[in-house]
């Protein structure tokens, strides 16, 4: 199966030893259907590669028989296990994969690769039913068909070009996308919007005349269980459709997005839906007719609705031209201004797209309290893979940690709703549990050979998949799963058995708590936003300090902070509801790391940790830099083993030199700076001046 296109590609967390264990034994695999087909090929060529026996029947087992090792098969009759869950069993000395539906029985399939060996083939076997917690669990490219000429080919791409498109056109060679949807399939992703949320002219028309490329790529993700999306121009009706307007409300618009959606039907016959950013920097939108948001997205979703689509609406509004000298306008504030009073205006098939802090993906932000806010309407929630605001994949920053947090924070306290469980809507009144509009992921993949530039970077999009599946998996073990996977060494052929675990002891180390290592060397406290301007990579503090994108951190010589409390501030801290409005509004209750978020302090203010603002800046960044240090340590460690190709420990190398200058450019400017600005000297005397 490898073309050219593939022959140079990291095969990321399906190595091929990860296959062995499967593909030396007798597998059967019963069932028909287009996805079953699919388990079916796996089999047959992990067998064909090492030495197995694949088998193949469409009638239900009940496993247990031709003497198989495995049995992957569809069940006679419903167990229940819904669309995608699947069941595992040991019946009379085989394992057994039982699904009530062909998407379960891959997702069954990619559980025995994960278990590997002797758990999966033996009374190891974590037996019982396994169902996604999440419904949606979604990829979206920010890849723009023709390269933007200040944003490239990938909007915030960190891996190269896209891997779909090239040079204004479809790539030629596709088999790169097979593999990548094989991949998201093996972590659970079940939905990918191919274009760029920013839809320029030559990607507003794969909605039309282009509309033929998404089919082909459809194709691709079909096999894995993946619907594609497509992100619309909110104008197309003028653009596309010679319209005078793009009034939602307008029958001719709304006739113009009926029909074209119908021909998108036609093509494409499981099209996922349409993918929007309206209203905001600079993307049209409703307010130009005067129309709400539900209006606009309620439009697209009647479209949709005839055919089972769903529009993926973004809850990122906000006025990018503000007035910084303006203390009482807050970017932090707009999507719950914008969205929470239209609770309950939104179709059934319109899904909110939240942002998952109020700002913008930065290193430490609040959940966004629109989270909270809308009870009666279907949310997903945003994460960003890409790491714009978070090393930009040159350095290591497991992102998994972060997520976590955010899909485990209960905004109505502890007796509440987790977000997870907003995103799965648990919490709406009348509709079935699952229905959420799940977990959406900023893509991390570009058509870099290692896919995501730093090779450990992949293992933020394994993690996405996982945790959207089970939001309460332990980001750590997920962590050592991704490990195993993509570093399996070679079993018993191992020439120092000792080695495939020191190596995978030393990944865990460096990655482990990688995000807060970055949190210590850049923006404390929750400020965010100290970053280069446009391009968000390296510090500069004042760098969006005077500019009217709203990403203010106020720091003068007294103190620091954003003041965004009810009595003096924005009031930002009371769109919360309680208890975590009364904690943010608090000065003495307000979390360390998200204080100055909330508020505007002295430098010698004390955080709860005893120690002062100003020296607390000191000692994190003093302490991420050396910890980026101990990062690469413990890379180099493990130099002498013999498991990581030439190749990926070179790009590692790299990677890591370049993240040890960085983390100290962050620490002298930091520190240099709020020294400057306080006078306040270090405690330890360390800061060069
Ligand atoms: C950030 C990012 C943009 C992106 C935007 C979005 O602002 O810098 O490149 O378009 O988020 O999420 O739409």
């Amino acid at each position: 199966m490898t073309t050219p296109e593939l022959s140079n590609v990291h095969p990321a967390w399906l190595a091929p030893a990860a296959l062995r264990a499967l593909g030396s034994r007798r597998v059967l695999v019963c069932g028909e259907g287009p996805l079953v087909e699919t388990v079916a090929d796996e089999v047959e060529r992990a067998c064909a590669r090492f030495g197995g026996t694949a088998i193949r029947r469409l009638a239900p087992s009940a496993g247990g028989e031709a003497d198989a090792d495995l049995v992957l098969t569809l069940t006679a009759t419903d167990r229940g296990l819904g669309d995608e869950g699947f069941e595992l069993a040991r019946v009379g000395g085989a394992s057994v994969v039982r699904a009530d539906r062909p998407a379960g029985l891959l997702y069954g399939f990619f559980e025995i690769l994960r278990l590997g060996g002797a758990p999966a083939f033996t009374d190891a076997l974590p037996v019982g039913a396994q169902r996604p917690a999440l419904g949606r669990r979604m990829a979206d490219h920010w890849d723009n068909v023709a390269v933007h000429p200040v944003m490239g080919q990938v909007e915030r791409g960190y891996a190269g070009g896209s891997i779909f498109w090239r040079d204004g056109r479809l790539r030629e060679d596709l088999s790169r996308v097979g593999a990548y949807a094989r991949l998201l399939a093996a972590c659970g992703i079940n939905a990918v919007a191919v274009n760029n949320v920013n839809v320029h002219q030559a990607e507003a028309h794969l909605l039309t005349d282009r509309l033929d490329d998404v089919r082909k790529l459809a194709e691709l993700f079909r096999p894995y269980g993946i619907r594609v999306h497509l992100s619309v121009n909110f104008a197309a009706p003028l653009s596309l459709g010679a319209l005078p307007t793009a009034d939602p409300l307008d029958p001719a618009v709304r006739a113009w997005w009926a029909e074209t959606t119908e021909q998108v039907y036609a093509l494409i016959p499981d099209f996922g839906g349409y993918l929007v950013k309206a209203d905001s920097e600079g993307q049209p939108g409703p307010f130009a007719y005067g129309r709400t948001h539900a209006e606009g997205a309620n439009m697209l979703a009647d479209a949709l609705a005839p055919f089972g689509g769903v529009v993926h609406w973004r809850a990122f509004v906000y006025n990018h031209r503000q007035d910084w000298r303006d203390r009482s306008t807050d970017r932090a504030r707009a999507a719950h201004d914008h969205f929470a009073p239209l609770d309950g205006a939104f179709r059934d098939n319109a899904i909110l797209q939240v942002k998952h802090g109020p700002m913008d993906f930065q290193t430490r932000e609040p959940v966004s309290p629109v989270i909270a806010a809308m009870p009666r309407t279907r949310l997903a929630v945003e994460v960003q893979a890409t790491q714009e605001y978070t090393g930009q994949q040159r350095h290591v920053c497991y992102l998994a940690p972060q997520w976590s947090e955010v899909l485990g924070f209960r905004p109505w306290g502890e007796a509440g709703a987790s977000v997870a469980d907003v995103a799965r809507g648990q919490s709406r009144d009348g509709y079935p549990d699952g229905d959420g509009g799940g977990l959406v992921v900023v893509s991390n993949v570009g058509d870099d050979r290692f896919w995501t530039g730093h090779p450990l970077a992949q293992a933020n999009l394994y993690a996405f998949g996982r945790l959207a599946w089970n939001p309460a998996a332990e980001p750590a073990a997920i962590l050592d799963e991704w490990i195993g996977l993509t570093f399996p060494g070679d079993g018993e052929d191992d020439p120092d058995p000792a080695g495939p675990a020191r190596l995978r002891a030393a990944l865990h180390a460096m990655m482990d708590e990688s995000w807060q290592t970055y949190e210590n060397y850049t923006a404390p406290l929750g400020v965010g936003f100290m970053v280069r301007p446009n391009h968000h990579y390296g510090p500069d503090v004042d760098g969006y300090e005077y500019t009217p994108w709203g990403t203010y951190h106020f720091a003068d010589r007294e103190g620091i902070g954003v003041d965004r409390t009810s009595a003096t501030g924005t009031g930002f801290a009371s769109q919360y509801p309680k208890p975590w409005s009364e904690v943010y509004e608090a000065l003495d209750q307000c979390p360390d790391e998200l204080l100055l978020f909330f508020h505007h302090v002295s430098y010698g203010h004390r955080l709860h940790s005893g120690e002062s603002v100003v020296q607390h800046i000191y000692d994190t960044h003093f302490a991420g830099a050396e910890q980026a240090h101990a990062i690469r340590e413990h890379w180099h460690a493990v130099a002498d083993l013999d498991l990581v190709p030439a190749d990926l420990r070179e790009r590692v190398d790299e990677r890591l030199d370049e993240q040890v200058r960085c983390a100290e450019e962050w620490r002298d400017q930091i520190n240099a700076y709020f020294y400057r600005k306080s006078g306040v000297p270090d405690a330890h005397r360390r800061i060069i001046h």
